[in-house]
């Protein structure tokens, strides 16, 4: 175990113990999406809410990679929570800066707890209908300090478009798992953050025609 890296190769380390959950998407989206949180972030000790956290492979990654980050994830459900908890326990010298995971639905706010200097989440707003994410815009908003970020990592269309064939692609099959799912328009999602106090910045381009939409709470 000491030898053992289990954030190195995820799914090695799922090989190794089997009733951990991976999402093999975090471990290609990690590395840009931690340089892009580095940019963003304070240098000094900050405090982040992750909304959605799925397997929680991005929170031990991203505390591991910003050093500064006390990294609170979240999920909707106790086997949800389990999950982040597994892999939490795998990894000990972070479990001091990887808080246990809380349980959040984005869709209620407002959303107990205490006020974090940023909040991000990946690949939520086309996974879920849109009043999740008009539920997590309410909630961040109102968890926010003044200056605070709201990061939104994902695939967006632009314009009313698809950014590319993939994302078109991705958009139907996810409308056809759910009619309520589907790729957002950053633009409906920038007048949402506007209209409750979050401006945007311009948006980020990620690796394989993702962005990450960043709004400033002022
Ligand atoms: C595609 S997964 C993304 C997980 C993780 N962020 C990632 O990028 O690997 C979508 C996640 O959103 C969570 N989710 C769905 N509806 C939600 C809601 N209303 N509030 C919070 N989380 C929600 C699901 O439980 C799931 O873990």
């Amino acid at each position: 175990m000491t030898d053992f890296d289990p954030l190195q190769d995820p799914a090695a380390t799922v090989a190794r113990y089997p009733h951990l959950r991976h999402a093999p998407a975090t471990a290609r989206n990690r590395a840009p999406i931690a340089a892009a949180l580095a940019e963003l972030l304070s240098a000094t000790p900050c405090t982040v809410l992750e909304i959605a956290s799925g397997t929680g492979e991005h929170a031990l990654w991203m505390a591991r990679t910003l050093k500064q980050v006390t990294w609170q994830p979240s999920e909707t459900t106790s086997e949800g929570l389990a999950a982040i908890e597994d892999w939490r326990v795998l990894c000990p010298d972070l479990a001091g800066r990887v808080r246990p995971p809380v349980m959040i639905d984005a869709a209620c706010p407002p959303w107990p707890g205490p006020a974090a200097d940023a909040i991000f989440v990946a690949n939520l707003t086309h996974i879920s209908p849109w009043s999740a994410t008009e539920g997590l815009i309410q909630g961040a908003a109102s968890r926010l300090e003044p200056g605070g970020l709201l990061c939104l990592y994902g695939p967006f269309n632009e314009g009313g478009a698809f950014t590319g064939p993939g994302n078109a692609a991705f958009d139907a099959d996810l409308r056809r798992r759910n009619p309520e799912w589907g790729l957002r328009d950053r633009a409906a999602v920038d007048a949402m953050a506007r209209s409750n106090g979050l401006e945007p910045d311009p948006p980020r381009m990620m690796p394989a025609d993702n962005r990450l939409l960043v709004y400033r709470r002022v």
